[in-house]
């Protein structure tokens, strides 16, 4: 079984997929020049591939921690509940955060995620996500650094999975209609 041939068709591919996350890090290198207590949160699992791109073309001192969430709820779209399955190792009181996330979908999730970590006395609280479903929007969030708008399409790959494979794909590719079944696809 080879993976690839799952794809029906590349929407980001792996050149443009860099080029961008090198873009965005001097645009974030550039905005956070003057801070010294810098804390990426990556949204597990989703986000794993973007955070370890985005970190190495960072140019200003970082650290980094991982959160994991999840969302109640059947087949491609989350249902709004929410929940902390792992949460963050450090605390983020008068620090510097950046969320970095893979997709925002409905904006549910980090919805609940700015709310959550906004009560902990961050010094700011910015998201950067790399993907962005701005059609399928039901809660609006300030996104203050955003890789690529994409159509309303299910999108695998670079972290994104549909029930836990396609995650290693090095671009962001649609599946081919036959392997979808009526699972649980996030995270
Ligand atoms: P939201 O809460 O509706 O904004 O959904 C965000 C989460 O749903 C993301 O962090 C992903 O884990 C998942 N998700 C949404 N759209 C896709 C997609 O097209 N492919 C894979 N996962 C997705
Ligand atoms: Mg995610």
């Amino acid at each position: 079984m080879i993976l690839a041939e799952h794809v029906d068709h590349v929407l980001i591919d792996q050149d443009r997929l860099q080029a961008r996350v090198a873009e965005l890090a001097a645009e974030i290198s550039h905005d956070y020049a003057e801070v010294d207590d810098l804390l990426l949160v990556c949204v597990l699992k989703g986000a794993v591939m973007f955070l370890s791109d985005l970190s190495r073309h960072l140019e200003v001192p970082h650290a980094i921690d991982f959160m994991a969430i999840s969302s109640y709820g059947a087949s491609t779209q989350s249902s709004g509940i929410v929940r902390i399955l792992m949460d963050l190792e450090t605390s983020i009181m008068d620090r510097h955060v950046l969320v970095v996330e893979d997709i925002i979908d409905s904006g549910r999730t980090l919805d609940y995620i700015t709310r959550n970590l906004g009560t902990r006395g961050p010094a700011s609280l910015k998201i950067c996500s790399l993907l962005d479903k701005r059609a399928r929007r039901v809660i609006p969030i300030p996104v203050d650094y955003i890789g690529f708008e994409i159509p309303d399409e299910f999108v695998i790959g670079y972290g994104l999975d549909f029930a836990e494979f396609y995650r290693n794909l090095p671009f962001i590719g649609v599946l081919k209609p036959e392997f979808y079944a009526d699972v649980d696809g996030h995270g």
